[in-house]
Order: C-alpha cells, then structure tokens, then sequence
C-alpha cells in the first residue's frame, strides 16, 4: 500500500504499524529504507526474511536525534565529532552497542550502526514512532538482499509488491547509501562511501579514516558483490569501452551502455544512457537508470568508468560492486 509521506495522518499510521511490530518502507536522503521497530527483534526477524538477508548482516538504526541514539550506541569522543557535524545527515556511525539494546537488529555485533536522517518524512515518522513507544527503528536499504537499491516509491513495489506499508516520498535525493565510519577502534574507518567526501569526513575527524579493508570482518554487508542487475554489468575504462563497442557492440538486443561521452562504435538501437559530469547528479540518478537499462531485458551493462577524484567514491563504488557479480 502506497501512501503519500506528506500527509500528516500517512505518517501517523505508519507509525502505528511500526508500534505494532510491523515493517514499513520509507523515503530517506539517501535510499528508501525498509524499517522496523529496532527494540523488537521478532519485528527485526521480518526485515530480514522479507530481504533475505543472512542474519549475520547487522542493520542501521535510525533515530530522530543524538539522544535517541544514545538508547543504542555509546557515542565517543570521535562519533561526536561526526553526529555534531553531519546529523542530520547521510553520515551513520559505528559505534560500542549498549549491552542489550537492539540485539536482533546488530546481528548480535557488540558495535551498532546509527543514523539520524536529514529527510522530512523520516524524520515525521521517526518522531510519530517515537511518541508511540518506538524508540529507533531498524532500516536497511528496502530492496531485496545483493539487489539495487530504491530510490524512489515505485522501486520499492518493484521488489516487495504491494500489500508492504510504503510512505511515498518522491525520489530520494542524494541516491547512495550514507557514508559509514567505523569509531569503535582505535583508527576510524571509511566503511562505505557516500556523497560526503572522504576529505569531508577527516576534516572533522582530525585524522585521517583508514579503508573499508582493514575492516572487512566486521562489515558483512559490505560485501564485494552487491547492487547487482540481472544484466551483467562491466565497468570499463574509456578507451576499452570504444574498442569493445567497435568490436562487439552490433547487438542491440543484448546490450546497453551508460558512458560520459556517447562512443561512435554504439550501434542504432542499443539503448544508451549518458552520465552526468557532477558527482551528485550521477549519484542522484544512478540506481535509477542501472533498473532502467536492467529492465529492457538486455544481457550486457557497459559502463564507462567515471572519473577519478574523491568526489567519485561513492559512485565508483557502487559501480564496481555491481560489477563483481
Ligand atoms: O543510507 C543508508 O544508510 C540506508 C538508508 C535506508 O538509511 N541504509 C542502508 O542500510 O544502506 P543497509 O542495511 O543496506 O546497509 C547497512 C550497512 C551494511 O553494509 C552493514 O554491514 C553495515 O551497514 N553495518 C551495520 N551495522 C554495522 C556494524 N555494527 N558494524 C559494521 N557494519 C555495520
Ligand atoms: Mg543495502
């Protein structure tokens, strides 16, 4: 059921449900999430049978403010620096998990994952949940487990059908996940990229983050593959990409191509989409069009790599992990 997430009685039954133990879809600045009540983990179990995720892949909290996230997370001296700085905002912070709290939705993990999100109708909701007894509700991106994630309302019916409770937000805004930093060792660590640069984040920090490999046995769900189309989708430098157009790009059946520039070799009819040359824009449309190319049924995804530079991250990212399938 789609309901309009402006509409101030929308939100206050999608907070009823969420009270009840029940999962509701919501629009954040990021990616739609798929939430539930984060202090009950029977209500926490449905996340993950519905995304068939393993239940070893700990799930974000998000709260409507720092002293929510303190019922989860013992916020220290780093994780300050970045609540203070970016929340509300795309940034989630991992941090020491209060013993007890959010069990199901930590995977167990003795560190939590918590955000504040800077979007109004996740912020309603959050606070509606909370004036009904739900103090953090638990949300992973709402799209089945190594699929692409939403971006907007339809997208989520695309993967759940239509009986899920869905708040309609529009198309969210920023179009990656939230950048996430681990603070509960000693060096903090860039987990996953988001729109905010890595230089962004050290700035605050004072230090600089260590990468997402020091730190891949604690981070699941940031698996290599993930993001992934039914096409198989490669991610090529440009001149590679018009050498294999030239080559192999007569079909326009099997192929479409998501490039900067638009390749002389791309044949009449295969289906071609250009990427924009800001950062945020291609990230803002990127899930988007991969669902787009992916639906046309053809086999093959070209992608031009974007450029390089640390604005990219998050898109370069996300590229080349739907390219590892
Ligand atoms: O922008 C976002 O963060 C979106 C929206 C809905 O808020 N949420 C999101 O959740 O992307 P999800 O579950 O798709 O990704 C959460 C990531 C996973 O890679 C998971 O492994 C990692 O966060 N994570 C969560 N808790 C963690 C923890 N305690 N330690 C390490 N990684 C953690
Ligand atoms: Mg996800």
């Amino acid at each position: 059921m789609r309901l309009d997430g402006r509409d101030a009685a929308a939100v206050a039954d999608a907070a009823k449900h969420l009270a009840a133990g029940e999962l509701v879809a919501f629009p954040t600045e990021t990616v739609y999430g798929l939430g539930a009540r984060a202090d009950d983990d029977a209500a926490v179990a449905k996340i993950f049978a519905l995304k068939g995720r393993p239940t070893g892949h700990p799930l974000i909290v998000h709260v409507a403010d720092r002293a929510e996230a303190e019922r989860f997370g013992v916020i220290s001296p780093l994780a300050e620096r970045l609540v203070e700085a970016f929340w509300p905002g795309p940034v989630t912070v991992i941090v020491r998990r209060v013993p007890g709290a959010a069990a199901a939705a930590a995977a167990g993990q003795a560190t939590i994952g918590l955000r504040c999100p800077a979007h109004p109708i996740a912020h309603a909701l959050l606070v509606a949940a909370r004036a009904a007894g739900v103090p953090g509700v638990a949300a992973p991106s709402a799209n089945r487990f190594g699929r692409i994630s939403p971006t907007t309302a339809a997208h989520v019916i695309e993967e759940f059908g239509e009986d899920l409770l869905v708040l309609d937000g529009g198309a969210a805004q920023l179009g990656i996940e939230s950048a996430i930093v681990d603070c509960s060792r000693d060096r903090p660590a860039l987990l996953r990229p988001g729109v905010l640069t890595r230089e962004r984040i050290e700035a605050v920090l004072g230090s600089p983050l260590a990468g997402a490999d020091i730190a891949a046995p604690r981070a699941p769900g940031t698996l290599e593959a993930h993001y992934a189309p039914r096409a198989k989708l490669r991610l090529m430098p440009t001149q590679m990409l018009r050498t294999a157009l030239e080559v192999l790009g007569s079909d326009p059946l099997k192929l479409a191509v998501y490039s900067r520039s638009v390749p002389s070799g791309v044949a009449t009819g295969v289906r071609h989409r250009r990427m924009p040359a800001r950062p945020e824009q291609a990230a803002h449309e990127l899930f988007a069009v991969l669902r787009e190319l992916d639906s046309t049924g053809v086999h093959l995804i070209w992608v031009e790599e974007p450029p390089p530079g640390p604005e990219w991250d998050g898109v370069r990212d996300r590229l080349s992990r739907a390219a590892a399938t």
